[in-house]
């Protein structure tokens, strides 16, 4: 085991979220625009040895938490494999899956035997037609057998993810609320980011005052476990059973207690969502280099890790969509 990677600010690095896609087959209006066609070249895919040496090199240095983004995950071919490979390396204590559920009825089973044990799922509403408007995809009937299916395959938690927006779906955040407590779902609000064009036009709400008005609602107090490696801050109803977890990038940021950097679908370290810093992997990989040259070059990039986000004050600045780093 190798000393842990920790930044210029003292973060400890102990979570790698890994795109294993870029594409998707929703267009979700504040990830992804509509008649996008910029995707990465399959050639420049990492493939599942590729990753699986970047993973084993992070998880050396301490990294126990891998996450599967998108795009779509579950759109990247025999996706059971890479995480059958990943589950066995020492080191790596918690794989989970950020997906959006469409095609979940059809890998949960493969996936949780492979070795993911959670999973959050986008959910914006409750409601077809509105789903339909926000994913540009009639998705809504395939999300909610994928969701059943995520329950009987044995995933805990499953969490449920709702961006916010104004005017789209807030009238139906207590209905969401009461429904993931229906069915054992965490519900998590989030705020949502200017990334590229989609990301900018999404009708932000604060969650401040949305969160006052549950906590009142619901008698809600802070939870006391740890609920996963991410930014959300979780309350829980007084019996325990329900419980809802507020990310808020923009009103309030957790930049201080950053645990993570990103790497995307061809091998680019991205070490903050709301940042430019990148480091690129694949030409090392591809080049043939050592694993001590690769965690050096690992403990470089981390080097490079700003403070935090500037959402707020540069609004413009990020112009890749969200669908390319995967939240
Ligand atoms: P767990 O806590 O381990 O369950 O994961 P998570 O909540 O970090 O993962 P998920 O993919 O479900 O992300 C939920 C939301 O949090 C998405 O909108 C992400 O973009 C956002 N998010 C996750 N990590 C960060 C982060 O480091 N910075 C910012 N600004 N947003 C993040
Ligand atoms: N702002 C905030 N959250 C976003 N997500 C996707 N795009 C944005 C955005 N612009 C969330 C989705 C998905 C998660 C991985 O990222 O809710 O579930
Ligand atoms: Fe970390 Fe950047 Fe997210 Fe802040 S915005 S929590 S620094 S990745």
């Amino acid at each position: 085991m190798q000393p842990s990677l920790t930044d210029r600010f003292g973060r400890r690095i102990s979570y790698l979220r890994l795109s294993v896609t870029d594409r998707c087959d929703l267009r979700c209006s504040y990830c992804m625009p509509k008649g996008f066609s910029g995707f990465e070249e399959p050639e420049n895919w990492l493939r599942f040895d590729e990753i699986t040496r970047v993973v084993a090199a992070f998880a050396r240095m301490g990294v126990g938490r891998v996450r599967l983004t998108g795009g779509e995950p579950l759109l990247r071919r025999h996706l059971p494999q890479l995480v059958s490979q990943l589950a066995v390396l020492p080191g790596v204590r918690d794989i989970s899956l950020s997906t959006n559920a469409t095609q979940l009825h059809k890998h949960a089973q493969a996936l949780y035997a492979a070795g993911v044990r959670r999973i959050n799922v986008s959910l914006d509403s409750l409601d077809k037609a509105c789903m339909e408007k926000i994913t540009g995809r009639d998705s809504f009937s395939s999300i909610m057998a994928g969701l059943q299916a995520g329950k009987q395959a044995g995933f805990s938690p499953v969490k449920l993810n709702m961006v916010v927006m104004r005017g789209v779906n807030d009238h139906e955040i207590m209905r969401m609320a009461q429904f993931c407590f229906d069915e054992g779902f965490i519900l998590r609000l989030i705020e949502a980011m200017p990334m590229g064009d989609t990301g900018r036009n999404s009708q932000y709400m604060d969650i401040g005052p949305i969160r006052d008005e549950l906590v009142k609602a619901f008698q809600l107090t802070p939870a006391a476990e740890e609920l996963g490696g991410g930014p959300a801050r979780y309350w829980s109803t007084a019996d325990r059973k329900g419980t809802i977890g507020f990310i808020s990038p923009i009103s309030q940021h957790f930049c201080a207690t950053c645990n993570r950097v990103r790497m995307s679908v061809d091998g680019t370290l991205y070490m903050c969502l709301g940042q430019e810093e990148k480091f690129e992997l694949r030409p090392l990989l591809r080049a043939g280099v050592s694993d001590a040259e690769l965690e050096s070059a690992i403990r470089n990039a981390i080097e490079l890790k700003p403070e935090r986000h500037e959402f707020n004050s540069q609004r413009h600045k990020i112009i890749r969509f969200m669908s390319q780093t995967g939240g």
